[in-house]
């Protein structure tokens, strides 16, 4: 069977961890997909040491590989929004599927990004933008399909809950803990971004937009960070007999759909209390599933490669299957003036 021929974008901490899945599971992949997926290319400005890169062809322009003929599908691990931006519009352009793990694209972008996929006739898949390891997307689109969601609620950013579990359990200091979450590769390259509470303002933007069939709307998220929490603050929640997380919150009513992430304190006793480190967990209602929880490593390379390759596998497969491009995400097909006023 022909192979998928995959061009990696970006050789950091996710590029390297997606590199490494993908050559080390191989066997495993290509039996799932039912065709081997093979890295045609690599872009990267830097080598990354913990990737044997023996026999790849190797570029340090990232454009290369968006429009090499000989690429099916684009994995965009670049991160950022512009250059990330014209790169994916350029891959879709060239007819190629995305993948990527990029959440500030996609709830910025998202919308104009789907548009321009929808009429090329190709995929964007973005499993790993939220939550990592965590199949979260896959579960809200496909395993609670069936749903109206009425609610989602969860600890979204990985380095967040990294700090404040060991602000807590160790009495550590904020900018301390933060820089070991920075050096075990959790925080973003602007960590401002997790601890002010923007990357959880991407990741819920999305999954708001996902469970309801709305716009992404980043926008119109209230957000409100950790930075200002002292060890102080962690020990009062403690005595009180409360945990504070940071929490990403969705509801959707007869008004329409409010979407905050900020601080909460949260009873000792309760599942989101006791998640702990790096790890994630959403709580999803849905009117028939009842209350849902999904939990598991939030960031790091290769939870977040395990769902970038998961992304692949469904891109390998349609093509096998189906014998023809579609845009499996139709609620940003659907973008319009009903769907807003949800
Ligand atoms: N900086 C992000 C986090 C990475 O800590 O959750 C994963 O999206």
């Amino acid at each position: 069977m022909k192979p998928v021929r995959v061009g990696i974008c970006g050789l950091g901490t996710v590029g390297g961890g997606t590199f490494n899945v993908l050559t080390r599971n191989a066997d495993e992949i290509a039996r799932r997909a039912g065709r081997p997926i093979v890295i045609e290319q690599v872009g990267a400005r830097r080598d990354n040491p913990d990737c044997d890169t023996t026999g790849i062809k190797l570029t340090r322009d990232i454009f290369d590989v968006a429009r090499n003929p000989d690429v099916d599908v684009l994995v965009e691990l670049v991160g950022g929004y512009d250059v990330a931006r014209e790169l994916v519009m350029t891959a879709i352009e060239h007819g190629k599927h995305v993948v990527t793990a990029n959440k500030a694209l996609i709830a910025v972008y998202g919308n104009e990004i789907f548009r321009a996929a929808h009429q090329k006739g190709v995929i964007v898949a973005f499993e790993a933008a939220v939550a990592g390891g965590i199949p979260v997307i896959k579960s809200l689109r496909e395993g609670l399909g069936a749903n109206r969601i009425q609610w989602l609620a969860g600890i979204i950013n990985g380095t967040g809950n990294y700090i404040l579990t060991h602000m807590r359990d160790e009495g550590r200091a904020f900018e301390d803990v933060l820089a070991e979450a920075q050096a075990l590769g959790y925080a973003e390259a602007d960590p401002t971004f997790d601890v002010e509470g923007i990357d959880a303002a991407h990741k819920l933007t999305i999954l708001a937009s996902i469970a309801y069939g709305v716009p992404l709307q980043f926008d119109r998220a209230y957000t409100e960070g950790i930075a200002r929490i002292t060890a102080d603050d962690v020990e009062q929640a403690d005595n009180l007999g409360y945990t504070i997380k940071h929490l990403g919150i969705t509801r959707r009513s007869d008004s329409g759909v409010e979407l905050r992430v900020h601080p909460t304190l949260i009873p000792k006793e309760r599942l989101l209390a006791n998640v702990h480190g790096v790890k994630n967990a959403i709580a999803v209602m849905g009117d028939a599933t009842g209350p849902t929880l999904y939990y598991g490593a939030g960031a790091g390379a290769e939870p977040t490669a395990s769902a970038v390759v998961a992304d692949l596998l469904d891109v390998a497969r349609d093509i096998t299957t189906a014998h023809h491009y579609r845009v499996p995400y139709l609620a940003f097909s659907g973008v319009n003036d009903e769907a807003n006023a949800l």
